[in-house]
Parts: C-alpha cells; sequence; structure tokens
C-alpha cells in the first residue's frame, strides 16, 4: 500500500564532476528496480548538471535545504521556487545537521514546509532525538514536539506530500544503527501521533523513512519492520555500488 522510497542524502560531498561520474554509476545498477522510489539528493551546486541525467529514469532529485520565500534579498539561501525549476522533486527540511548546526527553528522548518509543498516539492521532513535525550527517556517529548511544531497549521492535504524521516541524532554518521526494534517503535509512535493531528487513514498512507548509519548490510532487517517505509541514507549513498546494495533490499 505504501510505495517505500530509498533516498541518498549526499550532504556537502561531491564536485560536479564526482556528482557526475556517481549517477553515470548508479542508473544502470537501479535501473530494473521497480519495487521502491529512489532519489539522490546532491549539494545545491551539483543538481543543475545531474538534473538532465535523471531525467526519464527512476530516479528522483532532491535537494538538502530551502527558504520559505519566493525569492528575495536573503544571500546565501535557495528558494522552493528555483528548486522546483530544477525539476527537484524532493526537499530535506529539519535535517538534524541544519537544526544543531545552523540553529534553524521549529518556526521556520514549519514555512519551509508549507512553502516546498506549494511549489510542488515533496518536503522530506527529518526528525530525531540526541542521545542524552534517549538517555533521560525523552524520546517521545522530543520527537512529538518536532512533529506537532513541524506541522503546525498544515492541512490534511498540505500534510499528504510530506515525507517522514526518523534519524536519531546518534546514529547519524556513527555507524551506531538504531535496532531495527527501535526503530519500528519509534516509526509506531510517530505513526500514532499523525493519526491524532489528521486521521488513521492519513497515517496509514504516510511514508516514514529511517535514517542513521543505513548500510547494505542492515537495511533488510530495517525494511522488515511493519512501520518503516524506506530510508534515508547518508555516506553507503556516496558509493553508486553501495547505494545500489541497499535500493535492492
Ligand atoms: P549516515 O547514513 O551517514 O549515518 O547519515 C544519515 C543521514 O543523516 C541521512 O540524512
Amino acid at each position: 500500500m505504501r510505495r517505500p522510497l530509498i533516498a541518498g542524502n549526499w550532504k556537502m560531498y561531491k564536485t560536479t564532476t564526482e556528482a557526475v561520474v556517481t549517477v553515470q554509476q548508479l542508473l544502470p545498477l537501479i535501473k530494473n528496480a521497480a519495487h521502491c522510489d529512489i532519489a539522490v539528493i546532491p549539494p545545491f551546486t551539483a543538481l543543475s548538471v545531474v538534473a538532465p541525467l535523471l531525467r526519464d529514469s527512476n530516479c528522483g532529485l532532491g535537494a538538502q535545504n530551502c527558504h520559505y520565500e519566493k525569492e528575495g534579498a536573503f544571500t546565501g539561501e535557495i528558494s522552493p521556487a528555483m528548486l522546483a525549476d530544477l525539476g527537484c522533486r524532493y526537499v530535506t527540511i529539519g535535517h538534524s545537521e541544519r537544526r544543531q548546526y545552523f540553529k534553524e527553528s521549529d518556526e521556520w522548518l514549519n514555512k519551509k514546509l508549507k512553502a516546498a509543498i506549494h511549489y510542488g516539492i515533496s518536503p522530506i521532513f527529518c526528525i530525531g532525538e540526541l542521545l542524552e535525550q534517549r538517555e533521560a527517556g525523552q524520546f517521545q517529548t522530543v520527537v512529538g514536539s518536532q512533529v506537532r511544531a513541524g506541522l503546525a497549521g498544515l492541512t490534511g492535504e498540505e500534510f499528504s506530500h510530506i515525507i517522514l524521516a526518523y534519524e536519531p541524532v546518534w546514529a547519524i554518521g556513527t555507524g551506531r544503527t538504531a535496532t531495527p526494534e527501535m526503530a519500528q517503535q519509534a516509526h509506531q509512535f510517530v505513526r500514532n501521533l499523525i493519526s491524532q493531528l489528521y486521521s488513521w487513514d492519513q497515517a496509514n498512507r504516510a511514508i516514514i523513512l529511517y535514517g542513521g548509519s543505513v548500510k547494505p548490510e542492515n537495511i533488510t532487517g530495517l525494511m522488515a519492520q511493519p512501520d518503516i517505509d524506506g530510508a534515508l541514507v547518508g555516506g553507503a549513498s556516496l558509493d553508486a555500488q553501495s547505494f545500489s546494495r541497499i535500493v535492492k533490499y
């Protein structure tokens, strides 16, 4: 019923040449994968060289961030209209690295979600707790408040364009993955919350990705969980071979 998505977040890696080479290597490896949606999320600078390569392929294009205004005096920012113009189908919003290092607030993320949807781009809205928060038993409070604040004021129709990504911060880039059971528990909590905020129908249709040290070796166990609908892959998406193995979980 829910179509899985495997997305590769390249973060601040790859020059334009490296991005082109990776996509050229990747496309033949995944061309027969019809069981899920696939996306690569390169840095802004590589979007325009990667976009034409992905046209007519089974791999969508995503961006890593956007502003909430269409245009304006916002030096260094990129608008959702610009991303739509490049053919971006997805944009990650509220990645923990944006929340942590760039102090992006819930209020901003809420505006960004609305703006991306307005321009026809599906936001991949990231949520997740820090290690100390999990250890202090604050998982539900933290993730619950991220979800509520991010989605504040969004209609059910708007929400239907959002993909959620649960990424426990302690599992990102650390090699420490949440066990499939821990991830499942978190995803179930988020889906329950969506049912309260919207409806069970919407909750059951919501795509919830897992992210945090996803590798070819652990994807199968994660995808076997009933509430895990795909993965947001960092490090292991940089190499075409390893990303293609994850896609073929
Ligand atoms: P890693 O897969 O490198 O842990 O990164 C996860 C992530 O942050 C994806 O957005």
